[in-house]
């Protein structure tokens, strides 16, 4: 509504005037108390809290609390959520037969979410968009159960068998040693690196409008349940211009590397435009300055890559590429800076990550945030179905010709 106190969506539907918005590059759809993003000063925080701050202070279920339910968390409510989340970890048997029926090389994401969606079959008890219980016992479901999957889609992948989860553990805990674990009493959980995903899923727990989320909102704003809008937003993450950036960053510097390492005739190729060649990790819609997430993982890269032993040459091609790109007036003058994935798939890798499941984690830092977009959108009153408009650009009428005169 603008300052005349003209509904201007009423007066363009009324009139039959429509904006063409591709991308929506200028299209609020939605107005969001979760997070805010200034991209050109770098500045992103959670509820109003600086990233900074929740990377050095808080941990992952604290900021997920914090995004979903607004602020942060007592002691006592923190540990009943916590509590809460470890008490639904386990799969429900059949749903664990599913894996059986996936091709073993199959990618994680698809995996994830048709695992995701199924919970809405098995789950018939909370599926109400309506009832807080049940959409507080799915929200619960979800954070407990999204790493079981995803350990589970790891292992179908290298043919070891299912870890149960094991409730003394933390969620990332947990996790890593559903993943890694063979046997699992061999598994021993490294605090540094329990601490360095702690700190990755933080940085990736909300970022407002991005397509996936955008996805969850408008999936949602059809009354579809929790888990069938979570699912959606994984298959948006999947693209690789969005959550498959991490695997497309590492896959890029594999290749330079095998090329010889030529970092310049590959700058040099991006800016040609050569077979639409672009420098993945780099660039952001909203950000035309330095990722702040980006900024943060660039400090701790170094200390995580050295304690678990990455390709020094694969870190020494990143480096030589930002340092190329920074300095180079294409991507100056476009503000094309090192976005959160041109580090992450660097560390994914030295952990032990597969470089097909690193979308996968990005999901699982990047649920909460869906979540709480979510549960905000379905208690907006302003909330409508989402169903964009369209420019017509196809034949006028005509009529229909007979097959034989085709
Ligand atoms: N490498 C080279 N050139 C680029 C890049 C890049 N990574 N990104 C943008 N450009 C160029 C475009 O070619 C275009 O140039 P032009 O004006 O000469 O045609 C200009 O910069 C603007 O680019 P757009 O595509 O219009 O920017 P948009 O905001 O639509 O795209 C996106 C943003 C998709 C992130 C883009 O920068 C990109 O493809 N980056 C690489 C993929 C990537 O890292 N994605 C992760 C995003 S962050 C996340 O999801 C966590």
């Amino acid at each position: 509504e603008g300052a005349s106190g003209i509904d201007l969506g009423k007066l363009l539907s009324t009139t039959g005037l429509v904006t063409l918005d591709t991308g929506f590059v200028n299209t609020a759809s939605c107005s969001s108390e979760i997070t805010y993003i200034d991209g050109d000063a770098g500045i992103l925080r959670y509820r109003g809290y600086p990233i900074e701050q929740l990377a050095a202070r808080s941990n992952f279920i604290e900021v997920s609390y914090l995004l979903i339910y607004g602020e942060l968390p007592t002691a006592a409510q923190l540990e009943d959520f916590s509590q809460k989340i470890s008490r639904h970890t386990l799969l429900h048997e059949d749903l664990k037969r599913f894996f059986d029926g996936f091709p073993r090389d199959a990618h994680p994401m698809p995996v994830l979410s048709s695992a995701v969606s199924a919970l809405s079959t098995f789950y018939q008890d909370s599926l109400s968009p309506f009832d807080a219980n049940q959409v507080e016992i799915s929200t619960i479901r979800l954070l407990a159960k999204l790493p079981t999957i995803a350990a589970y889609a790891y292992k179908k992948s290298v043919g070891q068998p299912f870890l149960y989860p094991d409730n003394s553990l933390g969620l990332v805990e947990n996790f890593l040693r559903m993943t890694f674990g063979f046997p699992a009493e061999a598994y021993d959980l490294d605090p540094d690196l329990v601490r360095a995903l702690d700190l990755l899923f933080i940085l990736h727990a909300d970022h407002e409008q991005n397509c996936s989320t955008s996805t969850v909102r408008l999936v949602g704003s059809s009354e579809a349940n929790l888990f069938a809008s979570i699912s959606a937003g994984i298959n948006a993450l999947f693209g690789p211009l969005h959550g498959g950036a991490n695997s497309a960053v590492l896959e890029m510097l594999e290749k330079i590397k095998a090329d010889g390492g030529d970092v310049k005739s590959f700058v040099n190729k991006v800016k040609n435009k050569e077979d639409g060649v672009r420098l993945m990790g780099f660039g952001h819609r909203v950000y035309k300055n330095y990722d702040p997430r980006a900024a943060i993982i660039k400090k701790t890269a170094d200390e995580i890559l050295n304690k678990l032993g990455a390709d020094d040459q694969l870190l020494d091609i990143a480096k030589q590429l930002e340092e190329a790109a920074l300095s180079d007036e294409y991507f100056i003058s476009r503000k094309l800076y090192p976005n959160v994935d041109f580090y992450t798939g660097l560390i994914y890798r030295a952990m032990g990550f597969p470089t097909k499941f690193f979308t996968v984690l990005f999901a699982l830092g990047r649920l909460p945030g869906w979540i709480a977009h979510w549960r905000e959108m379905i208690n907006d009153p302003a909330t409508k179905i989402g169903r964009p408009r369209q420019i017509y650009t196809g034949p006028t009428e005509r009529d229909f010709i007979a097959m034989e005169n085709r």
